[in-house]
């Protein structure tokens, strides 16, 4: 019995979901245009069925007063903020809607227990001086005495509440999950017209939700994923870059939209390695942000060799950098580690065979370089594993001495060498010894 009841729950649950698809298109088809133009102006195309659908469902709380639950589900920086501050901008100009609405935003990186959330809806809705220094038994208590405070202006219909819950999934950690538990009660229930609107990135989020919590939760969900392909990428780079049209100097900015940057190959090179590295649009903002905050007065139109430094900015290599404020003798110590690994095919290591090979070429080859006692080159060494740059093999309890202890080298052959190119005045010696196939 039970699990028959469990499956035509889920069963619902899916038709809900299958039919988000056709009430938005209805929705878009039967909704106001005026909005319409706006929100799609703003957003490209797969965000603007959702918005809408996500527009008319909160529409329906702050005119018609229908409580409503639903999640935004999405990676991090597919847009989820950004749709949600479309949708309740569009909602707030609506002159019904204006003064009728009461918003209250929540962080689960913010309000860390339900107390602290509390205390921030009171503070949201204004209502510190009518709760004063009231003590309530429990939350939904307090919760129920804040919803009913706002009634008291005008008996004969209470006031809609947007909850937007950011990082929602933050909310189940919560002791006994209280506060989502009443705030979807009261979304199912018809005391208060009440939305609660969830933004996640975790996909699991339901599961982590109790049976009681989610059993209230409406399961209306709106995925955000990036379909984009490159050439629609490209359009929003040209876009992003475009001045707009009320520009105070017509005739610049139409020199610089006339740009034809995103056609040359380097450039298309550079989009295409974003694109393939992450679609979001945070990433690419970085990377547009880097390269037009090389335009100047002398130089005022956005060259391809803005974007490849950006983009050299953005990829480098944190632990190439690492390697440019290390000491002579540090910097000879790694060059020894590499010639291990070369000749060792990339055994494990450990600091006599290291010193040993410093010792080689101190013997043999530089005139520049000091002869360290072993105690300064154990020094540099055990830098180099506070770096991180060297790891020892096994992390676990280790009976053996230090200098016996194998390490491993934690860099490519290649950042090696882009360092030394780069390691302000290097001596020519040391370089040479790196260059050379065996110590
Ligand atoms: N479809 C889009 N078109 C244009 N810009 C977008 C789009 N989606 C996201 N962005 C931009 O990407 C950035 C990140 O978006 P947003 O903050 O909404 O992501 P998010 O999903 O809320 O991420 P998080 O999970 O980290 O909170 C913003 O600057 C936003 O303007
Ligand atoms: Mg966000």
């Amino acid at each position: 019995m039970g699990q028959t009841q469990t499956r035509q729950h889920k069963r619902r649950n899916c038709q809900k979901r299958v039919t988000l698809s056709s009430r938005t298109s209805r929705s878009a088809s039967g909704h106001t245009n005026a909005h319409e133009v706006t929100v799609r102006a703003r957003l490209e195309t797969h965000h603007r069925a959702v918005c809408l659908h996500l527009l008319e469902l909160l529409r329906r709380t702050a005119v018609h007063g229908e409580s409503n639950s639903v999640l935004i589900v999405g990676p991090r920086g597919s847009g989820k903020t950004m749709l949600l501050g479309c949708v309740l901008r569009e909602l707030m100009s609506l002159r019904e809607v204006q003064k009728n609405v009461l918003l209250v935003e929540l962080n689960g990186l913010l309000q860390t227990d339900d107390k602290i959330a509390l205390k921030e809806i009171t503070r949201q809705l204004h209502l510190e001086n009518v709760v004063g220094d009231k003590v309530f038994g429990s939350f939904a208590e307090n919760l129920a005495f804040l919803l009913e405070a706002l009634k008291k202006g005008d008996k004969s219909s209470s006031r809609p509440v947007l909850f937007v819950l950011d990082e929602f999934d933050l909310f189940a950690h919560h002791k006994n999950q209280t506060l989502l538990y009443n705030l979807l009660d009261v979304s199912q229930s018809a005391q208060t017209p009440v939305a609660v609107v969830g933004l996640t990135c975790r996909l699991d989020v339901l599961e982590l939700l109790e049976k009681r919590v989610k059993s209230r939760f409406s399961h209306r969900q709106i995925h955000l994923f990036s379909s984009l392909s490159f050439g629609q990428y490209v359009d929003v780079v040209r876009a992003q870059l475009s001045l707009p049209p009320d520009f105070p100097d017509p005739k610049f900015s139409d020199e610089w939209n006339h740009s034809k940057l995103c056609e040359d190959k380097t450039v298309e090179e550079i989009l295409r390695r974003n694109f393939n590295g992450s679609k979001d649009f945070r990433s690419l903002h970085s990377l547009l942000f880097l390269a037009v905050s090389r335009v100047s007065v002398s130089h005022s139109t956005l060259r391809e060799a803005d974007l490849i430094e950006a983009c050299r900015l953005i990829s480098a290599d944190s632990k190439a950098n690492v390697l440019h404020g290390l000491s002579i003798l540090e910097l000879c110590l790694i060059i020894a580690m590499k010639h291990l690994n070369d000749t060792y095919d990339g055994e494990p290591f450990n600091f006599q065979m290291v010193h040993n090979e410093f010792k080689k070429f101190i013997q043999r080859k530089s005139h520049s370089i000091h002869k360290f006692e072993k105690p300064v080159v154990m020094k540099a060494f055990e830098h180099l594993l506070q770096l991180e740059l060297v790891r020892p093999v096994d992390s676990g309890v280790c009976k053996v001495q230090r200098e016996y202890q194998l390490m491993r080298l934690m860099l490519e052959h290649g950042q090696v060498m882009e360092a030394l190119q780069k390691y302000p005045q290097c001596p020519t010696d040391v370089k040479q010894w790196a260059l050379s196939a065996f110590g």
